[in-house]
């Protein structure tokens, strides 16, 4: 008999714990979130929320007020246990660091009771899932865990990787079709009753655990992939002179190939992050996604030495001017189009480097931030406008305000295709973007 979800506890808070938080707690399901910083719970149980997520703070501050959410700092007893901890690297070598996974399994082990499930939505490198498992056991001699007992195990266990685009959580988090790895069929089937709760999409059962790690790592992997072939077409069409947004047109006409399109770099915590968990699983079978790694991370460098022959150029033309006297305008900081989030963001790596390096003035033009990081504390914020007079004007996300605005006058450094091409050309690529999101 499978017991009834009653009470779901969320470990860790964040731009993926919150949202699921508040999807149970929405469908009237007592929701108890647990999260190592205070300040972070504190905002919650106010009705309030500390990162920027379209919709999130309506169903956060109804769930809070209605009695359905409340966070902690110390986990308590519940029917289901998701954990949605950060998974980031470590080291040169881009190891996973499990340190988060192993921290809040720890902290939950004393807590759980037979017939719970626990499920790593995390994003994990194969064989994470089975580690938590072990974590458990270790703390909870008394439990009889899927490892050891198979469907005889007191608790479930199960990876249920999220695969959620930031801007489009609440809808996504419905919406998407969710990849479930339990460690046997019931801990399976159990997940998949839990998320049906509120998931319209399909629960997509994998053989395992680990097939449903290499699930969300091969997605980001191949997208990683993707947009490095796309990245390293615009330093070629570069060198020969050719417009690479007009190149992609082209030839995305024929009826088997969609290019992605280039960027400033690849940036998040998902995609630049996830394909090295498959890396350091098998580094000498995976030369491809390493090389992707490697053209995608030194894209920034190069919109920098972009920005510096610009300067050149113009100093040239302009001999009563030093750089003291230049001012670069760059548009975008976050690490995507329409969103607060700087983590991780090659514009940002960009902008800081050129604040760092140039004589001369600098604007910032973000919309979604109210203050620049300290370490841009030396250029000027400006709102939304793109009425900015600037000598060099450095693209660096296609935001929503940006797209459409007129081509400034001065040297242009154009890492998102905003200012390219004709009129017809750039409604041309908007269509065909709107169906995808390419960082
Ligand atoms: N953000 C995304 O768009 C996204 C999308 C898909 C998957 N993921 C994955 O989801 C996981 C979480 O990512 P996120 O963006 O929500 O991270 P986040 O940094 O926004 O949130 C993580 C939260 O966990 C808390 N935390 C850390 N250690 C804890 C512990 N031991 N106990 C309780 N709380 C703890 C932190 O204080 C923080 O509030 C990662 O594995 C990430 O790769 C993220």
């Amino acid at each position: 008999m499978r017991r009834p979800i009653r009470k779901v506890s969320v470990i860790g808070l964040g731009y993926i714990g919150l949202p699921t938080a508040a999807m149970f707690a929405s469908r009237k399901i007592e929701v108890v979130g647990v999260d190592v910083n205070a300040k972070t719970v504190d905002t919650i149980n106010r009705g309030e929320i500390h990162i920027i997520e379209p919709d999130l703070d309506m169903v956060v501050s109804a769930a809070v007020s209605q009695g359905y959410l409340r966070a902690t700092l110390d986990p308590e007893p519940a029917d289901a246990f998701l954990i949605a901890v950060p998974t980031p690297f470590k080291g040169a070598d881009h190891e996973p660091d499990l340190s988060y996974i192993e921290a809040a399994s720890k902290a939950i082990a004393p807590v759980l009771e037979p017939g719970n499930i626990v499920i790593l939505e995390s994003t994990s490198p194969v064989g994470a899932t089975e580690a938590m498992a072990e974590w458990l056991a270790e703390a909870r001699s008394d439990l009889k865990f899927p490892q050891h007992a198979g469907e005889e195990a007191d608790i479930r266990i199960a990876h249920c990787p999220e695969r959620v685009l930031p801007g489009k959580v609440m809808q996504e988090l419905i919406t998407n079709d969710r990849v479930i790895g339990g460690m046997t069929q019931r801990c399976s089937l159990t997940a998949a009753a839990l998320y049906k709760l509120f998931v319209t999409g399909d629960c997509v059962i994998a053989s395992g655990p680990r097939a449903a790690e290499m699930a969300k790592l091969t997605e980001n992997s191949f997208r990683d992939v993707n947009i490095a072939f796309a990245n390293e077409l615009s330093l070629i069409c570069d060198e020969l002179g050719i417009d690479v947004w007009e190149l992609i047109v082209l030839a995305n006409r024929h009826p088997r190939v969609n290019i992605l399109q280039p960027g400033p770099g690849v940036g998040g915590h998902c995609i630049a992050v996830d394909p090295w968990f498959i890396v350091s699983s098998a580094p000498a079978l995976s030369p491809l996604i390493q090389a992707a790694r490697g053209v995608n991370a030194s894209k920034p460098e190069w919109v920098i030495d972009q920005v510096k022959s610009a300067l050149g150029t113009h100093l040239v033309a302009n001999p009563d001017k030093t750089a003291k006297d230049v001012r670069i305008a760059v548009y975008g900081l976050s690490f995507k189009p329409d969103i607060d989030d700087l983590r991780e963001s090659p514009a940002l790596e960009i902008a800081e480097r050129l604040c760092a390096w140039h004589a001369g003035p600098m604007s910032v033009i973000e919309p979604y931030i109210d203050a620049l990081p300290e370490t841009l504390e030396t250029a000027q914020l400006s709102g939304r406008s793109t009425n900015i007079e600037a000598d060099i004007h450095v693209m660096l996300v296609d935001h929503r305000d940006f797209k459409g605005s007129d081509r400034p006058r001065g040297e242009i450094i154009d890492a998102r295709g905003v200012w390219a091409g004709t009129p017809q050309l750039y409604s041309f690529i908007e269509r065909r973007r709107s169906d995808r999101v390419d960082t």
